[in-house]
């Protein structure tokens, strides 16, 4: 049994997930099943959308079906709204709440995002502040939550320098932004388009910025750090071509940390990294929900959240936000991400 309180549609728009594709795995459609309320689990909520942020894990699941999800489907995992209906069991939300968060990786709905109601598990939702948007709220979902999985288990403080590759990216720009925040002594990034090195210098105060199209990444890096390579490298690339540079820059006793490239291991890039007396760094979120962490999904995501939101609201983190469009834009904003068009940060879609 679950909580409603209002009128629910049976169906809905969304951009279905049809087929496991690399070429046109979506199709869209005005007739999508709602899901029953009262056929949810005890801790899963039902969320009306009102922002949705888009990540190139959408268009990924869609082509790798890596979680097994039965067809049709919806991806997408970063919703903001409020809750329509609810579990038996949940006891932090209620009907009408506004809410924001991460959708579940491995339930049988492949996230969900992409659509007017969303099912979420409480775990990975938290009540958004009055004053954030949903479309900031938004974007807190995988990039920032990345972002800070992957620096959260780092020391930064006014002695660290920072290299994080891929700063004009959704976790990269987080990234950089959160070292800021801690306070750290020298950040650089790399970026490829003119829009990139404009935002991260005017917008984000970042001074040292490398062309990854045209400079040599390690040389730059050790330039701009005086021969010494950097305390941490964050390469938010999830490039394996680019593994081996970036791992490059570490200084011995640093840091090197990756989105790790799902399900497989990284045995030649710890090799790498041992070598050069480093540490090697896993960020890899899908591994609290499919992953040794699993009984720390609900601390990791709530307090991200929480972290992120608040420092919104202090004016400290400022989620670049591109384009907002329509949800019947998904697919060709998804198609722009996968082809690198997608521009600075985040592509939202407003719903409400
Ligand atoms: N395993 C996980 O848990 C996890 C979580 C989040 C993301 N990811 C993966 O991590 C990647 C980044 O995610 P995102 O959301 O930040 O993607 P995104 O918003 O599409 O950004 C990708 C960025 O990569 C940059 N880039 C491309 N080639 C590069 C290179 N050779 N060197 C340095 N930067 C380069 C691009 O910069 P320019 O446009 O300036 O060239 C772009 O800004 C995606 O592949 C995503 O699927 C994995």
């Amino acid at each position: 049994m679950s909580s409603i309180e209002q009128t629910i549609p049976t169906s809905q728009s969304a951009l279905q997930w049809v087929r496991v594709s690399d070429k046109n795995p979506f199709e869209w459609t005005t007739s999508a099943p709602v899901i029953d309320p009262s056929k949810l689990d005890d801790n899963q909520v039902l969320i009306e959308n009102h922002a949705v942020a888009l990540n190139p894990i959408d268009y990924k699941m869609a082509a790798t079906n890596f979680a097994n999800i039965k067809l049709p489907a919806v991806t997408g995992f970063d919703v903001s709204g409020r809750i329509v209906a609810v579990g038996k069991n949940v006891k932090d939300f209620k009907v009408g709440d506004e809410v924001f968060g991460v959708l579940s990786l491995n339930s049988s709905y492949g996230g969900g995002a992409l659509q007017q109601y969303s099912v979420g598990d409480v775990d990975t939702l938290i009540h958004k502040p009055a004053n954030i948007s949903h479309i900031d709220a938004a974007t807190l979902g995988i990039a920032f939550s990345s972002a800070m999985d992957g620096l959260r288990q780092v020391n930064i403080d006014s002695s660290t320098s920072i290299f994080i590759p891929g700063g004009s990216g959704g976790v990269g720009h987080f990234s950089v932004q959160i070292a800021q925040i801690r306070g750290a002594k020298q950040i650089i990034t790399s970026v490829s388009k003119d829009e990139g090195f404009k935002i991260l210098k005017e917008q984000y105060k970042i001074k040292d910025i490398i062309n990854h199209a045209t400079d040599n990444i390690v040389d730059r890096v050790l330039e701009l750090t005086q021969g010494q390579g950097v305390d941490i490298a964050y390469d938010t690339t999830y490039l394996p071509s680019n593994y081996e540079k970036t791992i490059k820059t570490v200084k011995e006793g640093g840091s090197w940390i990756v989105l790790r490239r799902f399900g497989q291991d990284n045995t030649k890039e710890i090799n790498s990294v041992t070598e050069r007396k480093a540490k090697f760094i896993l960020a890899d979120i899908g591994r609290y929900w499919l992953g040794s962490e699993r009984t720390q999904i609900k601390t990791f995501f709530q307090n991200t959240l929480i972290q992120g939101a608040k420092w919104i609201e202090e004016g400290k983190l400022k989620p670049y936000i591109n384009q907002v469009i329509k949800l019947e834009e998904a697919q060709y904003a998804l198609e722009k991400i996968k082809q690198g068009t997608g521009g600075f940060g985040k592509i939202v879609i407003k719903l409400l």
